[in-house]
């Protein structure tokens, strides 16, 4: 048994599936779902008993307490956060309270559980986090890519809170001696991801003949990895990591945004070649304001200590991608509500 934060979203979900899928053993799923949890992701598992769903805030430390103290799980997975940095930066509060507070107040009732056990439970007990590249802040061209020692220096609201969150899980290890293991990981894609972010909105305005939006130059440069191989990365770390520990995860993809809408654009006009050339939708808008310039991540210790690395190529993982978007309307249309329009006249109007 494991408890999962955030698994109604975007990776948590895949993470939930694929555990199950994989594994076999019970998850208890926590989940305030705010407006990018989405239960519709986890339809699969409606009458299975190893999924246990509980609506709640990662804040609310009696509802933690108790679901530690019912299910008593060896370890916890914790996703649960504010991930958008578009949104960071037009409302920051929301990011401190979940990302920042959130993570404290999980800590400290995982410290109050796990200080409670004894034997091989205590022994084997892991805190998982699932943090970002971007907590490293940016990097020039030529620049070496994120290692698990580059000093942090987080530009966004959004990477600041998650920096914060890193800090904390380091030092309930280092002071209280929880079992804690980070993760940071490059940008994410594949099924399940909510419209907002790079790759499905460009799926989602390409396939409505909308403009496909380009922040600046369209030359910030991303490390895509598919979603699938963050979830057996987090997977292998809490097998084989060593508490205390940090592992970077990446794809080890490095793409221009740019050539992300490009290739994109080129499958699109394969697979639906209504209103193709797609990438005459291109629209250059304003710049994102403290835009960070390049994430690239050097997976290198969690391939020599764990033994993991990606395996799916960026072509081959797009294209599943957008063929997953196109298998699955009502999923969009599910997400794409009222709220959904209110975010991209908010983000999108004035730029
Ligand atoms: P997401 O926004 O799709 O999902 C976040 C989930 O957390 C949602 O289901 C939401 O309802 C839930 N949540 C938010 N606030 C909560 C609260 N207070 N209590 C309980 N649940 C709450 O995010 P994602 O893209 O799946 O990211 C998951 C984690 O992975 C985050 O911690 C993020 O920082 C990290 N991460 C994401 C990426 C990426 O490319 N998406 C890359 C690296 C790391
Ligand atoms: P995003 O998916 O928001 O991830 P992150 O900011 O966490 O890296 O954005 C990925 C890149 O795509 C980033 O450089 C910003 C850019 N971008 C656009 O050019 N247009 C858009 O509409 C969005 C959402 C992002």
């Amino acid at each position: 048994m494991i408890l999962v934060t955030g698994g109604a979203g975007f990776i948590g979900a895949n993470f939930i599936l694929e555990w199950i899928a994989r594994e076999g053993t019970p998850v208890i799923n926590l989940d305030k779902l705010t407006y990018a949890g989405n239960l519709g992701n986890l339809a699969s598992l409606k009458n299975d008993a190893r999924h246990i769903f509980v609506k709640g805030d990662i804040n609310d430390r009696a509802l933690a307490a108790r679901l530690l103290k019912e299910h008593q799980p060896q370890a916890i997975v914790h996703f649960a956060a504010e991930s958008h940095v578009d949104r960071s930066i037009s409302g920051p509060s929301e990011f401190v309270q979940t990302n920042v507070v959130g993570t404290f107040s999980l800590l400290e009732e995982a410290r109050a559980y796990w200080s409670a056990l004894s034997g091989t439970a205590k022994n084997e007990f892991r805190f998982l986090h699932v943090s970002t590249d971007e907590v490293y802040g940016s990097l020039a061209s030529n620049d070496p890519a994120f290692s698990e020692t580059t000093p942090y220096a987080p530009n966004s609201p959004y990477a600041a809170s998650k920096a914060a969150s890193d800090h904390l899980v380091r030092a309930y290890h280092h002071t209280y001696g929880l079992p804690t293991i980070a993760t940071n990981c490059s940008n994410n894609y594949g099924p399940l991801q909510f419209p907002e972010k790079l790759i499905p909105l460009m799926i989602y305005n390409a396939t409505h003949e909308k403009p496909l939006p380009v922040y600046g130059d369209g030359l910030n440069v991303r490390d895509w990895l598919y979603v699938g191989d963050h979830c057996a990365g987090i997977r292998a770390a809490l097998k084989k990591g060593q508490p205390g520990e940090t592992y970077n995860i990446g794809g080890n993809s490095e793409k221009t945004n740019l050539e992300v809408v490009n290739t994109l654009c080129a499958i699109v006009d394969e697979l639906r070649p209504q209103g193709a050339p797609h990438a005459k939708l291109i629209k250059f808008v304003a710049d994102r304001p403290g835009h960070d310039k390049r994430y690239a991540i050097n997976a290198e210790k969690i391939r020599r200590e764990i033994g993991w690395q990606p395996a799916e190529k960026f072509e081959t993982g797009l294209r599943k991608t957008v063929q997953w978007y196109f298998d699955n309307p009502a999923w969009i249309d599910g997400v794409t509500s009222g709220a959904y329009r209110a975010w991209l006249d908010l983000n999108y109007g004035s730029r």
